[in-house]
């Protein structure tokens, strides 16, 4: 049987989803995982926009056309394999972190830091219930208009991108991860420096 800790374990991103998306019941589920974020002061600061059916094409066309009048404009390959991978995405959750200036006990970094363990808890609910997921924050997501196109104004949020989020197109193959231990120490006393 699998055990919880192996979900964690498992979990991989994938880009390449189409339909069904997730039901309204697994939706919320999902979502509701978000509010299981870690979270200093209590200042629930991420904040979400779902996308879904034929506001899909219009996202497409809207962050395409904002990023083709960039400095940075796609190729047409990259244009048509991106206008590709949206066409099958059967739903987008947009990501925001909303900075409250009045609030200045909390820094910007931990309100981003808790949108981030969100997005985390998010990707993790949609595996265990069987979905595949991928975080992005490509396309036209550091264009100040996208994301107030998308209702988080410039000046009260600051946009983390978004996820696709439907039934993998594929099986997720396991993925190799490094071994933790590269990345963690036993500390015990200060150092001399
Ligand atoms: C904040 C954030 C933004 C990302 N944006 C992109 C992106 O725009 N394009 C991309 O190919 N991967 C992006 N990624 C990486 C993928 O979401 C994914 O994590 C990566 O492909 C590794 O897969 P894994 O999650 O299975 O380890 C982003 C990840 C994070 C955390």
């Amino acid at each position: 049987m699998t055990q919880p800790i192996d979900f964690l374990l498992s979990r991989s991103s994938m880009k390449l989803v189409t339909a069904p998306a997730p039901s309204d019941e697994d939706l919320a589920k999902i979502l509701q995982s978000a509010m299981a974020a870690p979270d200093h002061g209590g200042l629930q600061p991420w904040r979400f926009k779902i996308i879904r059916g034929q506001a899909i094409q219009k996202f497409a066309d809207f962050s395409i056309a904002l990023r083709q009048g960039s400095d940075t404009p796609f190729t047409p390959q990259k244009e048509a394999a991106t206008r590709a991978w949206l066409s099958e995405v059967p739903m987008i959750i947009a990501v925001a972190c909303h900075i409250d200036y009045g609030n200045t006990a909390i820094s910007e970094t931990e309100r981003m830091l808790a949108t981030g363990a969100a997005v985390t808890n998010i990707l993790n609910a949609a595996h265990m219930l069987g979905y595949g997921a991928f975080w992005s924050t490509g396309i036209a997501t550091y264009i100040d208009e996208f994301q107030c196109g998308l209702g988080f104004d410039a000046l009260d949020y600051r946009f983390l991108g978004f996820i696709a989020i439907g039934t993998p197109k594929m099986p997720i193959p396991p993925k190799k991860r490094p071994d933790y231990t590269q990345f963690t120490e036993e500390w015990s006393e200060p150092l001399d420096v």
